[in-house]
């Protein structure tokens, strides 16, 4: 491989530039009024690669948001590499949250990041990160460093749930044959500590609504003669883990991947300081299932968290009201070999058995997905190993992350190919929350480790024939 660092340096003002003009379209999926916006960072995104070097982009319909796919070609007898990603982001709530605006970028030094970080929506979830894949891919053709094919598919409705890209797969198998997935959209322990992201948790979210009396009413007059719809979701709720913080719904641990008292010996010897998480987080104590370490309980458990609930009177001042209604949007991460449709099926079951008398609960599942694990022996994995210990001097660590990509469950089904998770990310970028950003070393570092992912795989890859 020829030098790629070189190339990086020299041009990583432009990079850098380009990656800006993308985080300013505020591509939120979840949000219908910024649809325009959506469409508009599909069509830059195709622009983007078609000036990398893809020979053939298109911009493919859905019936939601398109997905971007690009293609470069060098010979049908080289390995091809598939690199997915996302262009749209989360909506930025709470506002009042932001130091800057979210799609107004600016780079700001920080401790931990002296050569600045791009702070803006989107930064590290996933804009940054799949943009490294096109300046990396950039390199390649302009130094004519590419040793393989290359595939694209950016998609723009992974935030929310990713509901067409299956529909996209199963329609386009052959189009999207390959040897390998390659991603960036997860973390790494720390920036002098690179890790490969070997699994991810599966989902299964759901919307729980409980109904009391047909109309709001006054709380004096009806006050203890009615069940109250929110006290009783609430109740409902803190049932659902022991004092344990074991889950009670029946069967829920039936399917769970039990690890060996040596594999969770090995997670174990991670890096992890347990007084720099609670301050990072600024607790004093952290929470959780009891028998598992905190990186045990955020990767290998199932879990099952309430992520908003709502109901009653919520305005200024204060108004005696019982709620007709009352609502919480709960998720469950999973593990592998639980199948989150019977999982949702089984919170549906419970939730509605659990209900007393006086209310009507509907449970409406949103999406999921299936857990993920990246074989170690896998060619793939290994190639992202030496491609780190090129850039970073230093033998990645493998990790299970918390996080879920459910589709990449699902890139194993219908193409046959597993995926290999090179995030270049940190735990404090604050994806997903107020002042998200992307480390501007993360970012370069990304795009000169990404080459030789191509260079070592394509390499592994005829020695295995
Ligand atoms: N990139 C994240 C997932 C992620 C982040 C995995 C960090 C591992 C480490 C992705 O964009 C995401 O946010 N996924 C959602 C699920 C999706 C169905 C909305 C999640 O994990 O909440
Ligand atoms: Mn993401
Ligand atoms: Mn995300």
């Amino acid at each position: 491989m020829k030098d790629a660092k070189n190339y990086v340096d020299k041009h990583q003002q432009r990079f850098l530039n380009e990656l800006i003009d993308l985080l300013k379209i505020p591509s939120i999926s979840a949000d219908k009024s910024y649809r325009d916006d959506v469409f508009n960072t599909a069509d830059a995104v195709a622009e983007r690669l078609k000036e990398a070097g893809c020979d053939t982009v298109k911009v493919c319909e859905t019936p939601g948001y398109p997905i971007v796919y690009g293609e470069k070609i060098i010979d049908k007898n080289l390995p091809t590499i598939l690199v997915y990603g996302h262009y749209d982001v989360q909506p930025p709530d709470p506002l009042n949250l932001w130091d800057s605006a979210p799609f107004e970028p600016v780079i700001k030094k920080t401790d931990l990041h002296p050569e600045g970080a791009i702070f803006a929506r989107g930064a590290c979830d996933d804009k940054g990160q799949m943009y490294m894949h096109v300046k990396a891919l950039e390199y390649m053709t302009q130094n004519d460093d590419l040793p393989c094919n290359v595939k694209f598919m950016i998609e723009g409705e992974e935030e929310v749930g990713s509901e067409n890209l299956g529909w996209f797969i199963s329609r386009n198998q052959t189009k999207l044959a390959n040897d390998v997935i390659l991603i960036s959209d997860t973390g790494m322990i720390a920036k002098d500590t690179p890790s490969i992201t070997t699994g991810l948790r599966g989902l299964s979210y759901v919307e729980v609504e409980v109904t009391g009396p047909n109309r709001d009413l006054h709380s004096g007059l009806y006050g203890g003669a009615v069940a109250n719809p929110i006290n009783v979701l609430t109740k409902m709720i803190a049932s659902l883990h022991d004092e344990d913080n074991h889950i009670t719904i029946p069967g829920f641990y039936d399917d769970v991947e039990e690890l060996s008292a040596d594999e969770r010996n090995k997670m174990a010897e991670a890096p992890f300081l347990l007084e720099n998480y609670q301050k990072a987080l600024d607790i004093e104590s952290v929470y959780g299932e009891a028998g598992y370490s905190t990186n045990e309980r955020n990767s290998i458990r199932p879990t099952l968290d309430v992520n908003g609930i709502w109901g009653g009177y919520i305005g200024e001042g204060a108004k005696t009201v019982i709620a007709s209604k009352a609502f919480a949007k709960i998720s469950m991460r999973l593990v592998p070999d639980q199948d989150w449709k019977k999982i949702t099926d089984l919170f549906k079951n419970h939730f509605e058995s659990i209900a007393p008398k006086g209310v009507r609960v509907k449970v409406t599942p949103h999406h999921g997905g299936q857990a993920y694990v990246t074989p170690i022996d896998h060619i793939g994995y290994k190639a992202a190993e030496k491609a780190y210990e090129k850039t970073f001097g230093k033998t990645p660590i493998p990790q299970r992350s918390g996080g879920s990509i459910p589709i990449v469950s699902l890139f194993e089904k219908e193409l046959n190919s597993k995926t290999i998770l090179m995030g270049f990310g940190l735990d404090s970028d604050a994806i997903h929350s107020p002042n998200e950003h992307f480390g501007v070393w993360n970012f370069l570092k990304g795009i000169e480790t990404i080459p030789h992912f191509y260079h070592e795989f394509t390499k592994l890859k005829s020695e295995e024939k």
